[in-house]
């Protein structure tokens, strides 16, 4: 394997690391804060979902309710960001912070007391602030007293919230993305996505897609409204949308496949498109007609869309699929099932397929179609560590950054395309989302907890730590 790529990145390459409120801070019901849907998400495994009970149960094992206790921590664990010599960090504001019902007239001032101190400690830190307006945590009450996003009100709801904490903030953060992967419902068979993504929670299963459709429809629009408040608010600050990139490759060269992979993407990416271009696809719009869904596309609307359409597109990578279903003639993407193992590539524990050209491909993919500049804000290897003698030897983590991060680079320098920022995913250890297991882990930094809270809270560096130190300090020359 090359050591160097020899590749430097532009100055005021945003280097960082990111994360989600949910999965870190703990203090779930500390200060004002609200029940969220995170908060009702009992531990999984891999391949075992999360149960979701309708209340806190005074026996259930929560482990978003602990996370790694970063409300309290944050500012030791800073200290660790900038000795790794990180200038950007991204995280999400929990909204039931700051609205801890969703629907209230005022927002809870010690939820924004708490924000404030943490973002003017990244600003110390020398870390520029990311922020994910909304990142799987809805307040648990807009689900059940509203249905989620299936109800158009939340929009207003939404847009009050962003509203306050970007007036709030927006003298100190210039970067906001609206909901974190907002196509992962692109699985809409999987009712944890629909849950996470939009709320939806009990309903008829036979509607479950069309509901998808309308729920995304409330957020895409929700989006381009607060698009619109925050440059209103000032016209320096800059709002991206946030997608979970995992290119879909036709499995083999059959025609049909090759249709199958155009759809699947069309399908997956067309929240992209709304975001950035301001305008469903046309196969879409057909598509509803064919399926006589009825999704509520007012006039206004589509006004909204087209004139408030992203700054920049932010997106995830872990991972590439591969599909082929070549008996399907009307190419129906079903992500539950279409997919099939990659014999090119390796997999991770959790089975995630590691393909480093396929962030590359991705970023080429999404410029030729978006034409925004883009952010990698989350990319990483779940994977076990073992703590041994206060020392944690994960080179797998290495080989797994030091191939996507050549990739990413040669996106730039290569291809000659606009990616101002890599913040892989997790920098410290937190709580997965998925299967909300502690052990997946994910950071440059160890923290000695398990899947039930046990354990020091302590924290480790990795061998991952110091060799991105290096790469930062190398402005990504040395890998
Ligand atoms: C993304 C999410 O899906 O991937 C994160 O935005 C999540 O919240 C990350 O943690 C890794 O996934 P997981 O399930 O391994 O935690």
């Amino acid at each position: 394997m090359q050591n160097d790529s020899g590749y430097k990145l532009p100055d005021g390459f945003l280097w960082g690391s990111a994360v989600a409120a949910h999965q870190l801070e703990g203090a779930w019901d500390v200060d004002g804060k609200g029940v969220s849907i995170a908060d009702v998400m009992l531990a999984g495994e891999n391949h075992v979902s999360r149960k979701v009970t309708d209340t806190v149960l005074a026996d259930g094992n929560y482990p978003n309710h602990r996370g790694i206790d970063f409300y309290h921590t944050y500012a030791q664990d800073f200290d660790l960001f900038k000795e790794l010599g990180m200038n950007a960090f991204r995280t999400s504001i929990a909204w039931t912070r700051i609205f801890p019902n969703g629907d209230e007239d005022e927002p809870n001032e010690a939820g924004l007391a708490f924000y404030d101190q943490m973002i003017d400690a990244m600003i110390e830190h020398g870390l520029e602030p990311v922020i994910t307006l909304s990142h799987f945590e809805m307040p648990l009450h807009l689900v059940k007293e509203y249905g989620g996003w299936r109800n158009r009100k939340v929009i207003d709801f939404f847009v009050k919230y962003a509203k306050t904490v970007i007036a709030r903030y927006g003298d100190r953060v210039k970067y906001w993305l609206t909901f974190n992967e907002i196509n992962n419902q692109t699985s809409w068979m999987n009712p944890h996505h629909l849950l996470q993504d939009s709320g939806l929670k009990d309903y008829p299963e036979e509607q479950a897609q069309e509901l998808m459709y309308l729920a995304s429809h409330h957020e895409l629009v929700a989006s381009a409204l607060v698009t619109k408040v925050a440059h209103a608010i000032n016209p320096d600050l800059e709002v991206g949308c946030m997608i979970a990139m995992n290119p879909v490759y036709p499995a083999t060269s059959n025609p049909k496949d090759i249709m199958m992979s155009q759809r699947a993407m069309q399908t997956r990416y067309y929240w992209g498109d709304v975001h950035a271009l301001g305008e469903y696809p046309t196969w879409l719009l057909k598509y509803f007609e064919q399926k006589n869904f009825n999704i509520d596309i007012t006039e206004e609307d589509k006004k909204i869309l087209k004139e408030n359409t992203v700054d920049f597109v932010s997106f995830s990578y872990y991972m590439s699929w591969t599909v082929s279903d070549p008996e399907n003639p009307l190419y129906e993407y079903d992500e539950e099932k279409n997919h099939g193992d990659n014999p090119f590539l390796a997999q991770s524990d959790w089975g995630w397929q590691i393909d480093p050209v396929g962030i590359r491909y991705a970023i080429n993919w999404m410029w030729d179609r978006w034409h925004k500049k883009m952010i990698v804000v989350e990319n990483g290897f779940g994977a076990f560590d073992k703590l041994e003698d206060g020392a944690i030897h994960d080179p797998y983590r290495i080989d797994y950054f030091k191939n996507h991060i050549k990739s990413v680079e040669e996106a730039i320098v290569l291809d000659g395309l606009p990616v101002f920022g890599y913040m892989p995913w997790s920098g410290i250890d937190i709580i997965s989302a998925s299967t909300g297991e502690m052990k997946k882990r994910y950071g440059f930094v160890y923290v000695d907890l398990d899947d039930f809270g046990e354990g020091s809270g302590k924290r480790y560096k990795k061998d991952s730590f110091a060799w991105y130190q290096n790469v930062i300090k190398t402005n990504g020359a040395e890998l």
